[in-house]
C-alpha cells in the first residue's frame, strides 16, 4: 500500500523534487533500490514530458549492482566498438552519477574525491542521436547538487568532437560521449597553480569512476585524451574557463 502511494504520488507529481522524493521514502522506510524501481515508470513520464526542454531530473542512482568492485577492475578495457543501441536513461543517469553525483547522505561530497572538496571538474554529455532513450540529441551539463542536467547545445556534436580529437572517427559510434573539463578559478584560490595539478588528478579519479561503473553495467567505455581542447569547447558549448581533460566515449557493447 505505501509503495502504491509513492508511485502514485510521483506519478502525479513529477515535479517533486530528489529531496522532497526522498524524504517521501525516508517516512515510509521504503529502500533506495525500491525507490529506484519504483520510480522508473514515474519518471519515464517526466521524461517525455521534458523533451524539447532544457532541463530535466535524472531517475536516481541504484545503490547496489551485481558485478563485484574487484570484477570490475580485473574485466574493464578501453571499448572502441560499440553496438547501435542507446543506453537507458538509468545507465546514464548512473554513469553520471558515478562520475559526479552526490554521495553523502544529506551532504554535497561527490563519487570522486576533490582536494579540499572545491569540485573544480564539470562533465558535459554528447548524446548523439538515439543516444540516450527518449532524450533529444544534444549537449547536457551534469548538475550534482540536484541529479539534473541543463542542454548547453542542440543537435548531435559527436563529429564535431571526433573531429577535434585528431579524428578518431570510432568515438562518433558511440551513443554518448562524457566530456570531463575543469574550471581552475574554483582551486587555484586555495592552492595556486598547484590547483592544477589538483584539478588534472580529480578529472582522472571521475574517468575511472565512469569506467568501471560502464564495466559494472554489462557497458563499453573508451578514454580519449588526444584532442584540441578549443575545439572540443567550441562544439559542447562550454564556458570559456571550462578546459576540456578527457573525453569517455560510452555505450553498449558491439
Ligand atoms: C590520459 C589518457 C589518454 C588516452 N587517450 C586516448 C586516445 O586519445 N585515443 C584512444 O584510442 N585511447 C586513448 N587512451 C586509452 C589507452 O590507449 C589505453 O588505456 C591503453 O591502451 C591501455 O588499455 P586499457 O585501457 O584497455 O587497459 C588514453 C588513456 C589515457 C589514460
Amino acid at each position: 500500500m505505501a509503495q502504491y502511494n509513492v508511485l502514485t504520488t510521483l506519478k502525479e507529481n513529477i515535479s517533486l523534487t530528489r529531496r522532497e522524493a526522498c524524504q517521501v521514502v525516508g517516512m515510509l522506510g521504503l529502500s533506495f533500490s525500491a525507490f529506484g524501481a519504483l520510480c522508473q515508470n514515474a519518471f519515464a513520464k517526466s521524461i517525455q514530458i521534458s523533451r524539447g526542454k532544457t532541463a530535466m531530473n535524472l531517475p536516481p542512482p541504484v545503490l547496489d549492482g551485481n558485478t563485484s568492485l574487484e570484477k570490475a577492475i580485473k574485466q574493464r578495457r578501453t571499448i572502441r566498438s560499440f553496438a547501435n543501441k542507446p543506453l537507458s536513461l538509468q545507465q546514464f543517469s548512473q554513469i553520471l552519477w558515478a562520475a559526479q553525483g552526490i554521495t553523502e547522505d544529506g551532504g554535497f561530497k561527490r563519487a570522486a574525491p576533490s582536494a579540499g572538496a572545491l569540485y573544480p571538474v564539470d562533465v558535459y554529455a554528447v548524446v548523439g542521436n538515439n543516444g540516450v532513450e527518449d532524450l533529444d540529441s544534444g549537449v547536457y551539463h551534469y548538475d550534482p547538487s540536484s541529479h539534473s542536467i541543463k542542454r548547453t547545445a542542440h543537435g548531435d556534436k559527436r563529429k564535431d568532437v571526433a573531429i577535434a580529437s585528431l579524428r578518431q572517427a570510432w568515438m562518433a559510434t558511440a551513443p554518448v560521449l562524457f566530456v570531463v573539463t575543469a574550471q581552475y578559478s574554483r582551486i587555484t584560490v586555495k592552492y595556486d597553480d598547484r590547483g592544477i595539478r589538483y584539478a588534472m588528478i580529480e578529472a582522472g579519479h571521475v574517468g575511472q569512476n565512469i569506467l568501471l561503473q560502464c564495466q559494472a553495467l554489462g557497458l563499453a567505455a573508451g578514454i580519449v585524451g588526444a584532442f584540441y581542447d578549443s575545439k572540443v569547447a567550441k562544439a559542447i558549448n562550454a564556458p570559456r574557463d571550462h578546459e576540456p581533460l578527457i573525453i569517455m566515449p560510452a555505450g553498449c557493447k558491439g
